[in-house]
């Protein structure tokens, strides 16, 4: 049994092995947004039980289709409908239960230690689906739309973070380490990413670049990732935030100072971090990258399960 929590715990063999099963996969379908079940059905009779603390349309829509494309179901549940945390009973309780009645679970939660209470709690695979600390499967999912519309290894690019460091840019930093990719950050100085991510990125021997100019840090850039100034989990005050981030936009004007087949990507939902010139220009690929989570999420889910080929 497999958890898939933070890409930095994860060998990146296994990360590789997960691209290389999607790749075949999405390959082998026709219609990629269809209930139709994949001919081997490997999950076949499987419950993937989803849990929501907090608002989430992509990835609850990209895992449903992803275990029904693989033959198994999905229950979706709302934290606030449970007893845990309102009725009185326990973590241990809740997790016993998903553990009796489920075959995988998937949490978005506030609450960091959730994710590791749960774990510690059940006996079956949780994917972290979004925590204050990271985003992995969007991430890994970004990574093979790089590599898919690029048509080359992710090593061989770069790739440049512009706007808030969050969650979504832990799981990006921790990939440029697991794929070895060069990776800028334009953000401003008081926002920049936590000491521990940076050090253990760097013990790593990878290399990333923070600039508090965003002028900088797209240069030469191959991909733009961007991503909302307020995030979920922020409890900060938001004028004073998005007006520190203002001279981050992604503009047509800052695109132009990156590679001429630069292209831009946003893991969505999207705030004013981005021009809609530039959201919907032919550069934007972000459509093409949250239809890919179903198909890098089924490689996921069959990795957790055990069954991946
Ligand atoms: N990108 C993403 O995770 O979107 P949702 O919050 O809608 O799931
Ligand atoms: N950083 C954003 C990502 C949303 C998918 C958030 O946590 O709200």
């Amino acid at each position: 049994m497999r958890h898939f929590i933070n890409l930095k715990d994860i060998p990146k063999n296994d990360l590789r092995k997960i691209l290389k099963d999607s790749k075949k996969r999405k390959k082998s379908r026709m219609r990629f947004n269809t209930l139709v079940v994949d001919k081997d059905e490997p999950l076949k009779g499987k419950l993937l039980i989803q849990m929501f603390e907090k608002s989430s349309l992509r990835t609850r829509l990209s895992f449903y289709i992803a275990i029904k494309q693989l033959g198994g179901g999905t229950l979706t549940l709302r934290s606030n409908e449970l007893h845990l945390g309102h009725g009185g009973e326990s973590l241990a309780d809740t997790a016993k239960i998903l553990s009796t009645f489920g075959d995988g679970f998937i949490i978005r939660t506030d609450k960091e230690e959730k994710i590791t209470s749960f774990k510690n709690n059940m006996s079956i695979p949780i994917i972290n689906g979004l925590s204050p600390y990271s985003h992995p499967t969007q991430v890994l999912s970004d990574i093979f739309t790089v590599e898919e519309i690029k048509k080359k290894n992710i090593s061989k690019l770069n790739i440049t973070w512009i706007g808030d460091c969050n969650n979504v840019l832990n799981s990006l930093m921790a990939a440029s380490v697991k794929f070895d990719f060069r990776l800028n950050i334009g953000c401003p100085k008081n926002y920049y990413p936590e000491k521990k991510i940076i050090d253990w990125v760097k013990k790593n021997k990878n290399k990333i670049q923070i600039f508090n100019d965003p002028n900088k840090a797209v240069i030469n850039a191959d991909v733009i990732f961007s991503d909302k100034v307020i995030s979920l989990n922020d409890k900060v005050n938001e004028r004073k935030k998005l007006s520190q981030f203002k001279k981050f936009k992604i503009t047509q004007a800052l695109l132009k100072k990156a590679k001429k087949d630069c292209i831009f990507l946003h893991c969505l939902p999207r705030g004013h971090e981005v021009d809609e010139k530039v959201f919907l220009s032919k550069k934007s690929k972000v459509w093409q990258q949250a239809l890919n989570r179903v198909h890098v999420q089924k490689s996921i889910l069959l990795y957790c399960f055990g069954k991946l080929r």
